[in-house]
C-alpha cells in the first residue's frame, strides 16, 4: 500500500475518500426519504448499506491513524485550518456514530438488523405475528433514534459546508486541493518547502 504524501495521496486514500462519501450521501438521502415518506420497503437496503459503511469507515480510520490527516496543499489561514480540521473530525466520526445508532435503534427497538440477507441480530417478535415487533429496551431505542436523527442532520449540514469549502479551493483560490483528492500528483511550491 503507498502512503500518502503532502504532493499524491495514496490510492486508498482516494478510493476510500470517493466509496465512503458516495455511500454516506446515499444513506442519508435514503434515510430522510424513508422516514418522510415511511417508505419502509427499503430499509433492508439502508440497513445493508449502512453496515457496509461501517466495515469501510473502521479500515479508513485504522489508515487514518498510521497516516495521519492529509497535509494542507497551501498555506492557509489559521481559520481555515481549524474549519477544516473540524468538518474532516465530524465527518469520519458521523461515519462510525451513523451506523452504530442505526443498528442500536434497529436490535433495541426488536426490529432486528440484517445486512445483504445475513442475520446480523434477530427480530424479537411477540404473540400477534412476525411483524409484532416487541422492544427489547424501549429506552436505548429511543436515544438511539434522536441520535441517529440529530446527528444525521448535523452530518449533512457538515457535508454541504465541506463540499463548498473543496469547492472553493478549486474555484476561488485554484489549488489542487480537489484534483489531490481524485489522485493526481501535485507540485506544491510553498514557503516552508
Ligand atoms: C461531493 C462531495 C465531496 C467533495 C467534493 C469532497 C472533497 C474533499 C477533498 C478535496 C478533501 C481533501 C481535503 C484536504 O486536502 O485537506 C476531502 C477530505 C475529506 N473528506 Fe471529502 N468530499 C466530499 C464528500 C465527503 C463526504 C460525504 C464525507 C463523509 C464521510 C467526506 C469526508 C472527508 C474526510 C473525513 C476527509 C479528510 C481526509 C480523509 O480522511 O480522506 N467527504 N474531501
Ligand atoms: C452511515 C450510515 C447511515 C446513515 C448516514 C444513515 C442516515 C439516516 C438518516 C438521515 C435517517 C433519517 C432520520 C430522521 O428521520 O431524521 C435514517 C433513518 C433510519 N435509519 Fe439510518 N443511516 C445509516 C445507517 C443505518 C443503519 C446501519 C441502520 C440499522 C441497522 C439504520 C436504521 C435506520 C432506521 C430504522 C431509520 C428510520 C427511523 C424512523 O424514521 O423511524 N441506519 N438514517
Amino acid at each position: 500500500m503507498n502512503n500518502d504524501t503532502r504532493s499524491k495521496l495514496s490510492r486508498t486514500t482516494v478510493r476510500l475518500h470517493w466509496l465512503i462519501a458516495f455511500l454516506m450521501i446515499m444513506l442519508l438521502a435514503s434515510g430522510l426519504y424513508i422516514s418522510t415518506t415511511e417508505t419502509f420497503a427499503l430499509m433492508p437496503w439502508h440497513k445493508s448499506f449502512g453496515v457496509l459503511v461501517f466495515g469501510f469507515a473502521v479500515f479508513r480510520i485504522i489508515w487514518r491513524i498510521k497516516q495521519g490527516w492529509p497535509e494542507h496543499v497551501g498555506n492557509y489561514s489559521r481559520m481555515e485550518r481549524i474549519l477544516s480540521k473540524a468538518t474532516h473530525w465530524i465527518l469520519i466520526s458521523g461515519t462510525i456514530i451513523m451506523p452504530v445508532s442505526g443498528f442500536m435503534m434497529s436490535a433495541m427497538g426488536g426490529y432486528g438488523v440484517a445486512a445483504f440477507g445475513i442475520e446480523l441480530f434477530p427480530t424479537n417478535t411477540g404473540p400477534g405475528g412476525p411483524f409484532d415487533f416487541v422492544a427489547i429496551n424501549e429506552n436505548l431505542n429511543s436515544i438511539m433514534r434522536s441520535v441517529h436523527s440529530l446527528a444525521g442532520d448535523l452530518i449533512l449540514i457538515t457535508v454541504a459546508l465541506h463540499t463548498i469549502g473543496a469547492l472553493k479551493h478549486h474555484l476561488m483560490d485554484k489549488d489542487a486541493t480537489i484534483r489531490r483528492m481524485l489522485g493526481a500528483e501535485t507540485h506544491i511550491r510553498s514557503t516552508y518547502e
